[in-house]
């Protein structure tokens, strides 16, 4: 096919996710198990590779891009792959090229990250509290990734944190966070624990709902509805008191997947069609095959698009099953 990729249901395709490792330097542990095996080096994709998938997607129609992880500034070379991506923004055929990191390795890649025309990343950030952090990271260094997050808004880089709200870990601590970022200029989003793979403990002891959240935070400061939206699934609130914006990503108690405009590759060149699904495709195969083309990996994503569910049914408590998703968030980068 050639135009927009549309879905069953009628969405339309216009975001790639892509996990360009599934490694990372952290393993937070709502994300992670103690020990994890990653995937051996030479099932990877080259950067070429990815780049030529990506490239694909694009010229059906997807107008923003963002490198995940694992971690993804953790992938050896990685700014060529984002320099080759960043043509696509100087043509106009992408509206974003942007990433989810952890900010460990920030402080190094911000200025050339500028460079390549990135102009908003968001930053995983659970607490402010060094010892903590180091306990929900296993190993991460606060101080570092702070670091990281000035360097890259001295190069222009709106930074957006990210924060896992997790009972009795950091549920105190979300108050702090949101004024932290908002003295910065920066936008916070919390985000509800999602059942992904297998983490060595019960997700049900520290799954916090995000309208308990809310209800807490009203106490303190006055929230009002925006229709300001990414493009992503956040619902975003404006802080009166802060002045600052502050985002809800609510997988568990409000499903946002009518609106869903996005599809996840991993860096082995699966296809994932939902994060909460097991729907896949294999596009490495396609794109390794002798002969294969642009019009072959076209052909590949419209019959991958067409196995797009209809949503998520992610469950946490005592009636959910099993993790049904065994792969871990790490593999597609949420
Ligand atoms: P922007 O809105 O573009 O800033 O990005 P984002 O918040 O969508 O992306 P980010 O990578 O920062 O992800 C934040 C959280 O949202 C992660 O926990 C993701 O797993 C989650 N998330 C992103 N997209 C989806 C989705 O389609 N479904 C679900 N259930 N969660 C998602
Ligand atoms: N549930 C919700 N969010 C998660 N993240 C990692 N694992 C999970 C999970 N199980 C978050 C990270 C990061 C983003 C990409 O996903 O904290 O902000
Ligand atoms: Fe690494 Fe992000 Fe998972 Fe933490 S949440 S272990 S930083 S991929």
């Amino acid at each position: 096919g050639s135009g927009p990729i549309v879905d069953p249901f009628g969405r339309s395709i216009t975001y790639l996710r892509v996990s360009v490792t599934d490694r990372c330097d952290f393993r937070c542990t709502y994300c992670m198990s103690e020990n994890m095996t990653f995937l051996p080096r030479q099932d990877l994709l080259t950067l070429e590779e990815l780049d030529r998938l990506c490239s694909a997607f694009v010229a059906r129609g997807v107008r923003r891009l963002r490198l995940t992880g694992g971690e993804p500034l953790v992938r050896k070379n990685i700014l060529w792959l984002v320099r080759a991506l960043s043509r696509h923004l100087e043509t106009g055929a992408l509206d974003e090229l942007t990433l989810t990191t952890n900010g460990s390795q920030l402080s190094r890649y911000a200025r050339e990250l500028a460079e390549c025309g990135v102009r908003r990343i968001n930053v995983s950030i659970d607490t402010l509290d060094p010892e903590k952090f180091k306990t929900i990271t296993r190993w991460g260094d606060l101080a570092k990734v702070l670091e990281g997050i000035d360097a890259a808004r001295e190069a222009g880089i709106a930074v957006k944190l990210n924060a896992v709200a997790l009972k009795g870990q950091n549920e105190d601590e979300l108050t702090g966070l949101l004024r932290f970022a908002h003295a910065r200029g920066m936008d916070l989003t919390l985000i509800e624990t999602m059942p992904m793979g297998e983490i060595g403990e019960d997700r049900t002891d520290r799954y916090l709902p995000l309208n308990t959240v809310r209800e807490r935070l009203e106490r303190e400061f006055t929230l009002t509805d925006l229709t300001y939206r990414t493009g992503g699934p956040a619902r975003y609130v404006h802080v009166e008191e802060t002045g600052g914006r502050l985002g809800f990503i609510t997988p568990l108690t409000h499903n946002f997947c009518e609106s869903c405009n996005r599809v996840r590759l991993t860096c082995t060149g699966t296809l994932y069609l939902c994060l909460g699904q097991n729907d896949a495709a294999d596009l490495r195969e396609v794109l390794r095959a002798p002969g294969s083309d642009d019009e072959t990996l076209s052909a590949a994503i419209d019959a991958a698009v067409a196995l797009k569910p209809k949503g998520h049914d992610f469950m946490i408590g005592r009636n959910a099953p099993r993790t049904k998703i065994a792969r871990h968030m790490s593999v597609t980068g949420g």
